[in-house]
C-alpha cells in the first residue's frame, strides 16, 4: 500500500523525508539505508546533512549505504558516476566512510556475476531498512524501465530514450554522453527493503504520480510494483500532487 503525503514545496518534502529516515535510523535502529541519485532526494540529503553532518557521534556514522544503480561505461574518474555523486552530495558530509557506501560493480568483466554479488552483499548486510526512491517520468524506479519483470534482481538495464533525455542535464545537456546501460537493482531487490520513501517534486512528475496511484500493479508501469509492499510512503510537493 502506498500512503501519500502532500507538502507545500520541495524543501518541506525534504524535511518530511529526512524525518522518515531519522525515524528508521535513530528510533528503529536500522543500520542499512538505500540511497537514490537524481535530483529528487537532494533536499532530503541536504536536510540530513544539516541535522547530523557535524555530529561525530551520530548513528549515521555506523550505517551501511547501498546505491540503487550505477552507469556502465563511464571512466573511473567521471563526476557523474553515481558512486561519486552520492559521496559528493551526501555520504562524505554525513561522515559515512566510503568503504561503507556500496554500489553495483559496473566495471566488472562479468556483469551477471557482479549483479548476483551485489544482491548477496545487500542480503548479508541484513537488508535495507529504509530505501529512498525517485520516480522516472516514465514510471521507472532505479533503472527498471517499463516492461521490466517485477521478479528481476540486480541486472544490466538498458536506458530508454526518455530516461537518457531526462538525465542529459547531468551531462551538459548532451544525450550522446549519457550511457546506454546501467547495473540496476531490480524491482524484487528494491521491494525487499523494510520501508520505502518515494519522493516526487515538480510539475513534471504530476502525470506519472497520478498514473501510478490510479493503476494496479502492472509491469508497464514499474513504480506500480510498490502497491505490493506494505510500508511505502510517497511524498509529493504541491506541483507534483496537483492532479491528485
Ligand atoms: C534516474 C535514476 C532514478 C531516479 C530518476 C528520477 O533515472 N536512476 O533513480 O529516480 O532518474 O530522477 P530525478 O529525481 O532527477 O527526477
Amino acid at each position: 500500500m502506498i500512503s501519500v503525503h502532500r507538502f507545500v514545496d520541495p524543501a518541506a518534502v525534504g524535511r518530511a523525508a529526512a524525518d522518515l529516515v531519522d525515524a528508521a535510523v535513530l528510533e528503529r535502529g536500522e543500520r542499512v539505508i538505500g540511497l537514490a541519485t537524481g535530483s529528487s532526494p537532494l533536499e532530503t540529503y541536504a536536510e540530513l546533512v544539516r541535522r547530523h553532518g557535524g555530529d561525530a557521534t551520530s548513528a549515521y556514522r555506523d550505517v551501511e549505504a547501498f546505491l540503487l544503480d550505477e552507469y556502465i561505461g563511464l571512466p573511473s574518474d567521471h563526476p557523474q558516476r553515481y558512486a561519486a555523486v552520492i559521496r559528493r552530495e551526501f555520504t562524505d558530509a554525513m561522515g559515512i566512510p566510503s568503504g561503507r557506501v556500496h554500489g553495483p560493480d559496473a566495471d566488472a568483466v562479468d556483469l551477471a556475476e557482479a549483479s548476483r554479488a551485489y544482491d548477496r552483499t545487500i542480503e548479508r548486510s541484513g537488508g535495507v531498512g529504509v530505501q529512498l526512491l525517485g520516480l522516472g517520468s516514465d514510471g521507472h524506479i532505479a533503472f527498471n524501465a517499463p516492461g521490466t519483470s517485477f521478479d528481476e534482481r540486480t541486472h544490466v538495464a538498458t536506458l530508454g530514450g526518455s530516461t537518457r533525455r531526462d538525465n542529459a542535464r547531468f551531462f551538459g545537456g548532451d544525450i550522446d554522453a549519457v550511457p546506454r546501460s546501467a547495473l540496476s537493482q531490480g524491482i524484487a531487490t528494491i521491494l525487499r527493503a523494510r520501508s520505502i520513501v518515494v519522493i516526487a517534486t515538480g510539475a513534471g512528475k504530476a502525470h506519472i504520480v497520478a498514473q501510478v496511484l490510479a493503476s494496479g500493479p502492472t509491469e508497464a508501469l514499474p513504480a506500480t510494483a510498490l502497491h505490493g509492499h506494505d510500508d511505502v510512503v510517497l511524498l509529493v510537493d504541491a506541483a507534483a500532487g496537483v492532479l491528485l
